[in-house]
């Protein structure tokens, strides 16, 4: 099934024993685990040779940006989004979830609401409660081979409470890449209302559609876009989650400057392995990717197939991500996550995305696991 420039994600190490937290959930079991989102892949070679180099300079002590960080960030996003970005605006930080919890103290007071399309990355939900504020969800609406927004519950759920806007672009589970025409609309919504939209755009260089492109909701020609933070990350596309490197892109002087007190001294400072591996991935990465999507696309046409085969399972195919969003509902099975588990599957829950009787699984493995997990997904649902 994989051609010959696909050699690289054949051949993965083994990581158990290594503290994956992916492989660590089933230790010792026989369960393939298809649920937390990184790959089993090796980083690119340009990746490894840059935390090389680094590693032999021999000194790690305090690091903040260095210099190449924000313009290679910036020239990844011109060459790949068009999106032209002041590399002033960059603020490092060690993870996107971390951005968006600093989102949630720095624009938003206690008991100040903040929307989300659901279902949705579980940290959407939980965070804005453990910083003392709410989320309010607007459920993303199935529609043909698509999932869309349900622009009448629009209303209702804005209040004047409302203070943020977190979007998921693309969306973590569904794989949704929301169109230009979406990004307005949202866009004169958090105008008309006063809502900051803060924009997740971790996901955003892995579209698997070529005709359908990633446009950055700051990169809008809107008012609502000058005022939106987005946050970015070389994680998902190079595989670096560990190495706890990501960017929010803020555009208000005063915001930026707010943006580390807003951490309240819990936030640590980027690592210098992370810097040199981002900085790598951004600069001399992009062919890896381009194999990767081959190989994803391939994937993702091979959980279609199966899917389409298992009675009552169904699924909207995905326009970005490494990430199966499957419907479960019909197959009359209860508690569909424990029946893959307990058919050696270990894909993500439905519930913990906020949408009980479906399954998420991750297809960035090799294509052998993942055909054995397809096996497994069926021996699940058998009758
Ligand atoms: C939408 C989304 N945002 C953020 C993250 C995690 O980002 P980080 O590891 O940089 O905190 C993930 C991980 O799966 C994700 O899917």
């Amino acid at each position: 099934m994989t051609s010959p420039a696909h050699s690289d994600f054949d051949d993965c190490p083994d990581r158990r024993g290594t503290g994956s937290e992916k492989w660590d959930l089933w230790a010792g079991e026989d369960v393939l685990p298809l649920w937390v989102a990184d790959m089993d892949f090796q980083s690119p070679d340009v990746v490894l040779d840059a935390i090389r180099t680094r590693v032999d300079h021999g000194v790690f002590g305090y690091t903040h940006e260095p210099p190449d960080f924000a313009p290679a960030l910036a020239d990844h996003l011109r060459r790949l989004h068009g999106w032209e970005i002041d590399p002033a605006l960059v603020v490092a930080t060690p993870g996107v979830v971390t951005g968006l919890a600093i989102t949630a103290r720095l624009l938003a007071e206690p008991d100040d609401e903040i929307l989300t399309f659901t279902p949705v990355y579980p940290p959407f939900l939980t965070l804005p409660g453990l910083a003392g504020r709410r989320c309010v969800r607007l459920p993303l609406v199935p529609a043909g081979d698509t999932w869309t927004i349900d622009w009448d519950a629009m209303p209702a759920a804005i209040t004047p409470r409302t203070k943020l806007f977190w979007l998921c672009h693309p969306h973590n589970p569904t794989g949704t890449v929301f169109s230009r025409g979406d990004l307005l609309r949202l866009a004169d919504l958090c105008e008309r209302h006063g809502i900051t939209m803060v924009s997740d755009e971790i996901w955003a260089d892995l579209v698997l559609d070529e005709h359908l492109g990633h446009v950055p909701f700051a990169s809008l020609d809107h008012p609502a876009a000058k005022r939106a933070i987005t946050l970015v990350a070389p994680s998902k596309t190079w595989n670096l989650a560990g190495l706890g490197c990501a960017a929010a892109i803020v555009p208000d002087a005063t915001t930026k400057k707010r943006w580390r007190p807003a951490g309240g001294g819990l936030v640590p400072m980027v690592n210098p392995l992370g810097y040199a591996a981002a900085i790598a991935a951004w600069r001399q990465g992009d062919p890896w990717r381009r194999d990767l999507l081959a190989l994803l696309r391939q994937h993702h046409a091979l959980t279609a197939a199966a899917v389409a085969e298992i009675p009552g399972l169904s699924m909207i195919g995905a326009q970005a991500t490494y990430l199966a969003w499957i419907d479960c509902r019909e197959t009359g099975v209860a508690d569909p996550y424990a029946a893959c588990v307990a058919a050696g599957l270990g894909p993500s829950d439905g519930r913990d995305f906020g949408t009980p009787g479906f399954i998420r699984l991750n297809l960035a493995c090799p294509t052998a696991r993942l055909e054995a997990a397809l096996g497994r997904l069926r021996q699940a649902f058998a009758q």
